[in-house]
């Protein structure tokens, strides 16, 4: 079987290692890894590479950046003669990025077909360009790997026959499980006692400069009570240059690598995020994460986890860190099948897959 990996963006390396490592003991299973390209700076792309044991891609479409369309074009006007050529059995897509649904799109159309990897997640907020790449990829997949129940829920009622739907557990917790030990082993020179850990690059938290300024402003009044580490993804930090904004106390670094960001999280005070993936690592680590978003597509986190949606209001922020800081923050619990071992499992499903 002839299987064929897509993959373009940093939280989509986490999602793939750990299902390659599986199939690699499948002895029917012969695998290619096509990398779109869609990031390509060292600390976004090579570095997970190294860290998380993923071969280096046997096909690079190196499309770079682009508008959500021009980008979405380019991979898939790239993607589709590699198909024609090399013929797979099986496209794995990873997530919900442009890379995910621009190769869903042209293998539903060559024919060949589609594996989702992390499918049936729903924010129910269209105005994400993520939430229309899972839409799209889930009603082009064949197979559809789920992390939780919420997510076969959502793909029932909107007509996903169960039989394709397998639920898997979380791959990315995969990853994380594995690294976690060489991730606390580092160590950690001049890093506080406590501190908050931030991320944020979400285009309606960074692309309009009066509600970033308003973030930043939140940010800034946390960094009172505690040390702000802040490793900024590129267009946020190109977004704060641009509009001329200015992050005083906050330690801006750049984007770390998984083990040193992994490190950072499982030391964390609390971690201020609005990416999803965070939302889930730090649900597995126990650490409280309050999320800058008014919605979630991993409702899991909230429910069970260690999550709470504080939206873009800075007096929630402040309730929810106060309550954290006094020791009050929110237990969770690990969601059910995030143990380590979701990429087997999808190995398994592959091998009774004709
Ligand atoms: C993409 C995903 C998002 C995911 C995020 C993780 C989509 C629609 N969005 O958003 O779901 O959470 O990746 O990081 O697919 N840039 C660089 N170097 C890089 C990559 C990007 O400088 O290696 C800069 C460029 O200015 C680029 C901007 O970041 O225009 C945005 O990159 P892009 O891939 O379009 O979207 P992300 O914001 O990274």
């Amino acid at each position: 079987m002839n299987v064929f990996h897509v993959v373009g963006t940093r939280p989509n390396f986490m999602k793939v290692a750990p299902v390659m490592n599986a199939l690699k003991t499948r002895a029917h299973v012969v695998q290619t890894l096509v990398h779109t390209g869609q990031h390509y700076d060292a600390n976004m792309s090579d570095v997970f590479f190294e860290q998380l044991g993923i071969p280096a891609p046997d096909v690079n479409l190196a499309v770079g950046s682009g508008t959500q369309a021009r980008q979405t074009a380019e991979i898939m006007t790239r993607l589709e003669p590699v198909l024609l050529d090399r013929v797979p059995d099986l496209v794995l897509v990873y997530g919900d990025v442009n890379s995910t649904v621009a190769a869903a799109l042209v293998c539903a159309k060559l024919g060949v077909r589609v594996g989702h990897v992390e499918a049936g997640l729903r924010s129910f907020d269209r105005t994400m360009p993520e939430e229309i790449n899972r839409l799209v990829t889930d009603q082009l997949a064949d197979l559809l790997f789920t992390p939780s129940e919420d997510a076969d829920f959502n793909l029932r009622k909107e007509g996903i026959p169960a039989e394709k739907i397998f639920r898997v557990g979380n791959v990315m917790i995969d990853s994380l499980v594995k690294l976690l030990p060489s991730a606390q082993g580092q160590k950690q020179i001049g890093l506080p006692q406590n501190f908050a850990l931030v991320t944020l690059h979400r285009p309606a938290n960074v692309d309009d400069s009066a509600i970033l300024k308003r973030i930043l402003q939140s940010l800034l009044e946390v960094s009172k009570d505690l040390s702000v580490i802040f490793p900024a993804h590129p267009r946020t930090r190109k977004r704060i240059a641009d509009f001329g904004l200015q992050a005083g106390q906050l330690h801006v670094l750049d984007p770390l690598s998984y083990v040193e960001f992994l490190g950072l999280q499982s030391r964390a005070t609390v971690v201020i995020t609005d990416s999803g993936g965070i939302q889930e690592e730090t649900t597995y680590l126990g650490i409280p994460c309050l999320t800058l978003r008014e919605n979630t597509e991993r409702p899991i986190t909230v429910s069970l986890g260690t999550n709470v949606l504080v939206g873009r209001d800075p007096d929630k922020l402040r309730v929810e860190l106060s309550r954290i800081l006094a020791g009050q923050a929110k237990k969770g619990t690990i969601p059910p099948l995030w143990d380590g071992h979701a990429g087997e499992r999808i190995a398994a499903v592959l091998a009774n897959y004709p």
